[in-house]
């Protein structure tokens, strides 16, 4: 079969895409369940409608777009991945997948290749954080990786509104509890994703072949302390909420810094402090943080340092804290008959390729609990990515596609 990927309107769909931002150009922030991201859903869906596939879309907003395949009744092969975008973020994360995952399924189209499996497009919802704090919400819960009570009571809107009442006005109704899917319900799952890391740039290779995506933990601590007047407390009487926040954030990054390994890393993304006035010394302050790993109990003993920092910190400083955990997920290994389709591909269509560990999380860490999983990855400039200049070549991303469909073509045979 002869396949071709066409580049030329790949890279206008993408540019389309990108232009559904609630911020212009060049940043994208496209919220779950945004106006953008509404906007941007009806545009994907319109165009997987036009290459005839059959889309369907779950209680969560997971939309699945089928090209059904001549034994229909078999498990598909899926691929995938997310359109929303974190605030101040670039255009290539997440969407790559998504529209490189269309166009690799109309190359097929075009080349005449029939499938035997039913081939998915999964547009999964809320891959990021943002608004429900809890990454891969709708893969989480496909894979029953998260309880569908709790979810139901996750709250996100900036009116305090649950997830519930967000989507129901989204149009997203019925239980949580029927987006789970049962195990072999896909036969395989592949993610194309940009690489956000610079390693293939530099070692000048054209695609990443995952083996394993790294275990991402994030955490919440409230600290309490005193507050007051600016000029009038002494300052031997201080009991400053955030000074103990910015040194347990400190003892985060030397947790991280200590642990052995390049592959330990640790964020303190938001410092919240209250009441966040020039003259008032804080009383309250929230980390939001973020510690990730490829070894998980490498990861669990940094989570356990942290917790050490904060009742060191608290008791010098006489501020109280509390700890909630958000997630603590374990890594996964990528499956090797799809790490051996996308090895093949490369090495058929003579691209470099390497095997990698995926730092970020994605989709894929979820889809890998109930379907044999691996993913894609594809160059950015510089590494760059969560920023507007998140940047990946038109070229970069036509290869991701090719590779993307022949392993579709090998796996859905
Ligand atoms: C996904 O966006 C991540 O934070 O890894
Ligand atoms: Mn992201
Ligand atoms: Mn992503």
């Amino acid at each position: 079969m002869t396949m071709s990927v066409d580049e030329q309107r790949l890279t206008e769909e993408l540019d389309a895409l990108a232009a559904i931002s609630e911020v212009p150009a060049p940043a994208v922030t496209r919220v779950v369940f945004s106006d953008a991201d509404l906007r941007a859903r009806a545009y994907v869906k319109s165009l997987c409608a036009a290459a005839g596939l059959l889309v369907h879309e779950d209680p969560v907003g997971n939309t699945f777009a089928r090209w059904i395949g001549s034994r229909p009744e078999l498990p598909p092969a899926g691929t995938g991945s997310h359109i929303d975008a974190i605030p101040n973020g670039g255009r290539f994360d997440g969407t790559v997948g998504v529209l490189g995952g269309l166009e690799a399924i109309r190359a097929l189209q075009r080349g005449g290749f029939h499938p035997r499996r039913s081939i998915d497009l999964v547009i999964f919802t809320s891959e990021e954080p943002t608004r429900f704090l809890i990454g891969c919400l709708g893969s989480r819960l496909l894979a029953g990786t998260l309880d569908e009570t709790a979810g139901e009571e996750l709250r996100g809107g900036l009116d305090g509104s649950s997830l519930n009442e967000v989507r129901a006005r989204a149009g997203f109704r019925g239980p949580l509890a029927s987006v789970r899917l049962a195990p072999g319900a896909y036969a395989s799952f592949a993610e194309l994703h940009i690489e956000q890391g610079p390693l293939l740039e530099r070692h000048g290779n054209d695609i990443g072949v995952v083996t394993a995506i790294a275990a991402p933990a994030s955490l919440r601590i409230f600290v309490e302390g005193e507050g007051g007047h600016a000029g009038a407390v002494l300052m031997p009487d201080r009991h400053d909420a955030f000074l103990a926040a910015a040194e347990i954030a400190l003892a985060v990054e030397s947790a991280a810094r200590s642990s052995g390994s390049i592959d330990t890393v640790a964020t303190a993304g938001v410092c919240d402090i209250f009441p966040g006035v020039v003259n008032s010394v804080p009383s309250r302050a929230r980390l939001d943080l973020d510690v990730r790993d490829i070894d998980q109990a490498r990861r669990d003993e940094v989570l356990r340092r942290i917790e050490q920092a904060c009742d060191e910190v608290a008791r010098r400083r006489g501020v109280r804290f509390r700890i909630e955990p958000i997630n603590a997920d374990p890594p996964a290994a990528c499956a090797p008959e799809v790490i051996d389709a996308i090895v093949r591909a490369c090495e058929a269509r003579g691209l470099g390729y390497e095997r990698m560990i995926s730092r970020a999380y994605h989709d894929s860490l979820f889809m890998s609990r109930i379907a044999p999983t691996a993913m894609i990855f594809i160059p950015c400039r510089g590494g760059v990515s969560h920023r507007p200049d998140e940047y990946a070549s038109p070229e970069a991303i036509a290869n991701g596609t090719a590779v993307l469909a022949d392993t579709l073509a090998d796996l859905s045979a």
